[in-house]
């Protein structure tokens, strides 16, 4: 059942203010300005002792974990990265006691990802699973781990999974900060930040009308270029790989501090950037970006706290604590992928050549 939506991508798009409330609802501890996360099985002391996090994913969950890492490096301060569960399987990777191994998948059945947890554990290491269907392969075989409550996500293209998955990162990275050496002071910060996420998210489907236009104006391009720094660039990854499956107009990701080692040169007005711009320390380092873009007559659209001067267009986005940003970011690049299938005739729910689940290698 659709509920009055032309397509599931939609219908979920459009779900994410009650999704995220669902993630949030009834683990706020404002008394100790933390989270409890009932399934993780981490006691406090094997939390103080855990020296490195690994996060292990495919595509949409594999860039989720990206932000994960990056929540759980700013908020907990343990050093934490991101990397594909088929990679990461393949290359025989050292697997070391003091690390806490995260798999995250929406449907929990991804092979490479149960694979991945099946070997960690073979070599006696802690798996978490951050997971969307409850009772799913990778659920089972994980030590602990929390759902992601996204509800049944039935379209091809990840959308709200993908933001309760980070949501569900915020949470375990304020949980594990809390524990070690966040303050009660930035805990309430964030905490007060998440209970903005479903207004602010409500705020950003209203701007839908202007978004449609946009991808109408866009998607004439053969391909497209998305950039971020450090908090936005995987956000500009995952906006890039949504509008590449769902409307088959070839996108790239890349750093912004890259652009000048490479990506330039592919820089004219039939190759039009994506740029993610937040308000925080790396705003002019965005901007300067944005400047050199538009010297060689690139279009630019940016998604941004406030318009900016060098981008033909800015989808104004409203301003959280500067960690959850990334939340909040790829939600209008959501609903432009979709304008742009839309716009192009796709079969947007089912893309050609792709499945839900990938449950062979
Ligand atoms: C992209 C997409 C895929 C999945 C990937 C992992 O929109 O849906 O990239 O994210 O196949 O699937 P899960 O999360 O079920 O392990």
């Amino acid at each position: 059942d659709m509920g009055g939506h032309d397509t599931y991508m939609h219908k979920e798009i459009v779900e994410q203010v009650e999704a995220v409330d669902r993630v949030l609802r009834g683990r706020i501890d404002d008394r100790f300005a933390t989270v409890h996360l009932g399934g993780l099985n981490l006691d406090p002391g094997e939390a103080r002792r855990v020296r490195r996090i690994k996060i292990l994913g495919c595509g949409t969950s594999y860039h989720a974990g990206q932000i994960g890492a990056q929540l759980i490096e700013e908020l907990a301060r343990i050093p934490a990265d991101a990397e594909p569960a088929s990679e990461f399987r393949y290359r025989n990777p050292v697997v070391d006691p003091d690390t806490l191994y995260v798999a995250v998948s929406q449907s929990g059945e991804t092979y490479d990802v149960l694979a991945a947890v099946q070997e960690l554990k073979r070599k006696g290491a802690r798996v978490l699973g951050i997971v969307n269907v409850v009772g799913s392969a990778i659920a089972r075989e994980a030590d602990g781990g929390t759902y992601v409550h996204a509800g049944p996500e039935v379209c091809v293209v990840s959308t709200k999974c993908f933001t309760n998955t980070v949501v569900a990162f915020a949470l375990l990275a304020l949980h594990l900060g809390r524990i070690r050496d966040l303050s009660v002071a930035d805990g309430k910060r964030i905490i007060e930040g998440l209970r903005r996420l479903p207004g602010q998210i409500d705020e950003i489907l209203k701007t839908e009308p202007e978004i449609k236009q946009l991808a109408k104006q866009y998607a004439d391009a053969r391909s497209m270029l998305f950039i971020g720094r450090v908090r936005g660039y995987p956000v500009a990854r995952e906006a890039s790989l949504k509008l590449k499956e769902v409307s088959y107009i070839h996108a790239e990701a890349y750093p912004a501090s890259e652009l000048k080692h490479g990506p330039l040169a592919l820089i004219e007005p039939a190759m039009p950037t994506v740029a993610i711009v937040p308000d925080d320390d790396l705003l002019e380092k965005n901007r300067a970006a944005l400047e050199e873009i538009k010297a060689r007559s690139g279009r630019i659209l940016a998604v941004a706290h406030q318009p900016q001067e060098k981008a033909d267009h800015t989808i104004v986005v409203p301003k959280n604590e500067d960690e959850l940003d990334p939340i909040l970011m790829g939600i209008p690049l959501q609903l432009f992928a979709y304008h742009t299938a839309l716009a192009l005739g796709r079969d947007i729910d089912k893309p050609r050549n792709l499945a839900k689940s990938v449950t062979v290698e």
